[in-house]
């Protein structure tokens, strides 16, 4: 042993390992051998079962369940059934619920946190101080949102019942921040963790028997991606809610498609870790350390890549390295372990693959000069110098201990580079100056940028992604969003659920638009000779791209009739080159986004009072097309006031995350947006999802209706006159079907909006896979576009953006 001076000298830590003992007798309490948690009762272990195994021993934990197709049908029966009692029980009860969930996590803390150890391989410290305690606050949290459900959000229900599908990073975490919003706001679940880390959610169904949950709310099925199949394809689930890999992530987009069923996706990332020549540089290592090494690096928003300026690189590799060789890898139940075992052996071999690939592509290694301990799945911390923005390393999500090092010159070039991935999940900004990193801040293509901080999480922030890192927020107000749908005309939700009244109720009535659909080629089709017998003055409206009215690529033209059958005009018929020019304007106008608020406010007035002045031309344009166009146009001209109104009052929020910070959740225009308007209001349907989209600063591709596209072009006169910056909105006539098709499964849009046809918007959805852009799909004839309420307000500008939170830490 050694004596006191020698320890003084080596200052070794000794083991301090924390206690494992409740939990294993929890295990063989249970014979270390799980059924599956349905309908608030324990099936027998399964026919089919598999092994979890402890990853810093490679040694067998319990035996599992594979759930059945037959268990999953039995899962979502049991959360269907109880869900209009749970949504009827109201806020305070479900608060109530969710009040005592947090209690018995915070009662039982110690055992979740060794569990999850146990269970994952990290460390005790990370599972004890932060995974846990983040679970019981995004409970406290959310049994807030419940209480105050129907004052703050009162024309929202539930979606139903919510499929969940989780990883095995944050398996507890990721438990909380599904099921939480879910159930305060009226939904029921039935949540997959993932294969390699099942036991934290197995124990909280126990958790939800002991505080008398009622039976079925909340359900657990074990098993690996079949069981996920199951879930993502049984037809009676409303949502899906999914934390992954990019890859599965596209395959649940794709074969969600069509099926009405809601979706959000939380996907990998390899966010950019930016440090500034003037920042603190002892604080950036320790930053570091969080951005990477938390969580073995198996964190979806690592800082897997710095970025550093030219300057201040060598001090910053050289601390770096010093405090790499301080880090200590090992038991993860050792309180003093920096560092634990990495998953499983699959992901150890991707890592150690990834690592060598980083080296043969010619970028050099750094490890400490320790070893790793040899029972387990253990990695070292690595660095990478000398990396090239191209390289493998410097694209691809390592998901491991590996951190990457490249070096920027300018803040412009810092911004390139942050940018310069398929992803956007997370960002940190390093620099002493606010001004600088504010500046930064917006221009990050991230869904939460940290600024002098890295990995801080909060039920009171949003999180999710941008880009291929999937979209919708879990966390925040924003976060609730996911978990509701608004009201379908006052109708409470019945027993087959909001999204299947919606869609039936959409399937019922046809496509108001499809009747007047005479499209016929051929530019040699010219329109008859008037009765005066002059020839008439040809009047084909052309495409609306880049601010100029250009001829369609095809050279055909389309003939459009009037409700008699007469033939009124042309437009040209779009093709994908067209769209391919348009999305090209569009982002070119991208200068939009940054004019004020109060600037677009105006181009919105000014395009109303243009309406205006030609009202009487527009009406009888109308009229040719059935209804009443004086109406349609006074309702266009009401609709573009309640968009210049909103332009400038879609405000973000300030949320009180509990760390001495402010975080700002701003909502940022999506971008490029396609957005095939619906067929039965030709001028006000184009009006009314174009503007909202305009308003809050994305440049839009717009696909008018095909039974009245003249309408829209009609408008090409009042956009020019109305200052409206070239490229914004662009207008490319043809048939919406293939149009939106094309726009789909263009990779430089970042949204759609489809109304029409269910057969055609599946398709959509299903192109949209490619780059993981969002999608908003309504069959035509399901809204009501005359009424504000549902024409109008909210729920265009919640699509039409998407919030990022930014973290700015003061004090101290
Ligand atoms: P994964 O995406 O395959 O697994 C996540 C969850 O999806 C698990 O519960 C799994 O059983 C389920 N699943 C798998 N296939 C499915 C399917 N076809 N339909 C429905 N559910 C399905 O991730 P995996 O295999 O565990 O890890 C692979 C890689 O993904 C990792 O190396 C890492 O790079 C990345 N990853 C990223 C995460 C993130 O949070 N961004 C989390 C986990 C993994």
């Amino acid at each position: 042993m050694a004596s006191v001076p020698e320890i003084f000298q080596s200052m070794e830590y000794g083991p301090a390992p924390e206690s494992g003992g409740p939990v294993q007798t929890w295990l063989e309490r249970r014979g270390r051998n799980f059924g599956l948690f349905i309908g608030g009762r324990w099936s027998e272990p399964g026919r089919e079962t598999f092994e979890t195994l402890n990853p810093a021993t490679a040694k067998p934990l319990t035996t599992l369940t594979q759930a059945s197709p037959a268990d999953i049908e039995r899962a979502v029966a049991a959360a269907r059934k109880v869900q209009p009692e749970w949504w009827a029980l109201g806020g305070h009860s479900r608060a109530r619920y969710l009040y005592a969930i947090a209690r018995q996590v915070q009662k039982h803390s110690r055992f979740f946190a060794v569990l999850e150890s146990l269970d994952n391989g990290k460390p005790i410290r990370e599972s004890r101080d932060i995974d846990v305690p983040l679970v019981a606050r995004h409970f406290y949290h959310h049994a807030g949102w419940a209480q105050l459900m129907e004052q703050e959000l009162p024309e929202r229900e539930p979606v139903g019942v919510i499929g969940q599908i989780i990883p095995w990073n944050f398996p507890l975490l990721m438990l909380a921040w599904k099921i939480a919003p879910a159930l305060a706001m009226g939904n029921t679940v039935v949540l997959k963790p993932a294969e390699f880390t099942s036991l934290t959610a197995l124990r909280f169904g126990e958790l939800c028997e002991e505080i008398g949950l009622p039976a079925g709310v909340v359900n657990i099925v074990t098993g690996d991606g079949r069981a996920g199949e199951a879930l993502v394809k049984h037809p009676d689930v409303d949502k899906i809610a999914f934390t992954g890999s990019t890859e599965v992530g596209r395959l649940i987009r794709q074969a969600t498609a069509g099926t009405g069923k809601k979706l959000s996706l939380e996907l990998g990332g390899k966010s950019p870790f930016i440090v500034f020549g003037d920042s603190d540089l002892d604080s950036v290592v320790e930053g570091v350390v969080d951005a990477i090494w938390f969580n073995q690096g198996q964190v979806c928003c690592a800082g897997s890549r710095i970025l550093v300026q030219e300057g201040s690189q060598d001090r910053l590799v050289s601390k770096l390295k010093a405090r790499m060789e301080t880090l200590r890898v090992g038991d993860p139940l050792d309180k003093a372990v920096d560092m634990g075992a990495i998953i499983a052996p699959v992901q150890l071999e991707k890592i150690q693959q990834l690592v060598h690939r980083g080296e043969d592509e010619g970028a050099t290694l750094w490890q400490p000069s320790w070893s790793c301990p040899r029972d387990g799945w253990f990695f070292p911390p690595t660095l990478f110098t000398e990396v090239s923005p191209a390289a493998t390393i410097a694209q691809v999500e390592i998901f491991g201990p590996v951190v990457v090092l490249m070096t920027f010159r300018t803040p412009a070039e810092a911004v390139e580079l942050a940018n310069n991935t398929r992803y956007g999940l997370a960002a940190s900004v390093w620099t002493e100056n606010i001004n600088l990193a504010l500046d930064i801040a917006p221009q990050l293509k991230a869904g939460t940028v940290w600024i002098n901080c890295t990995n801080v999480f909060d039920a009171a922030s949003g999180f999710g992604g941008y880009r291929e890192s999937g979209f919708g927020r879990e966390g925040g107000r924003e976060g609730l969003r996911e978990y509701v749908r608004w009201r379908s005309d006052g109708q409470s939700v019945g027993r087959s659920g909001a999204g299947a009244q919606i869609r039936s109720r959409a399937r019922s009535r046809r496509s108001a638009g499809s009747r007047a659909i005479a499209l016929r080629s051929k530019a040699s089709d010219r329109l008859t000779a008037r009765p005066t017998g002059l020839p008439p003055i040809d009047r084909t409206a052309k495409l609306y791209i880049g601010g100029k009215q250009v001829r369609p690529d095809s050279g055909y033209s389309l003939l459009v009739l009037d409700r008699a059958g007469k033939q009124l005009g042309e437009v040209g018929q779009g093709n994908r080159k067209d769209i391919r020019n348009a999305v090209e304007a569009a982002h070119k106008a991208a200068g939009w986004a940054r004019a004020t608020a109060h600037a677009r406010a105006q181009v919105l007035y000014y395009l109303a009072e243009n309406l205006t002045a030609r009202a009487e031309e527009f009406a009888a344009r109308l009229q040719t097309f059935g209804g009443s166009g004086e109406n349609e146009v006074a309702l266009t001209i009401e609709r573009m006031y309640i968009y210049a109104a909103w332009a400038d009052k879609y405000d973000g929020a300030v949320h009180h995350t509990p760390h001495r910070n402010v975080t700002l959740a701003m909502p940022e225009p999506m971008g490029v947006l396609g957005v095939v308007a619906p067929a039965e209001w030709p001028l006000l349907g184009f009006v009314s999802t174009v503007l909202p989209a305009v308003a809050l600063g994305n440049t839009v591709v717009a696909i008018p209706s095909a039974a009245a596209p003249l309408a829209a072009t009609d408008l090409y006169q009042v956009l020019e006159t109305s200052d409206l910056p070239d490229g914004v909105i662009n207008i490319v006539t043809g048939d919406p079907r293939e149009l939106g098709r094309i726009l789909a499964a263009h990779d430089d849009v970042d949204g759609i909006w489809y109304f029409g046809d269910p057969e055609t918007g599946a398709e959509v959805e299903g192109l949209s896979a490619g780059n993981m852009k969002r999608t908003w799909v309504e069959e035509a004839g399901s809204r009501d576009w005359a009424s504000a309420r549902l024409g109008a307000g909210q729920e265009f500008l919640e699509q039409a953006t998407q919030v990022k939170n930014i973290w700015i830490p003061y004090g101290e």
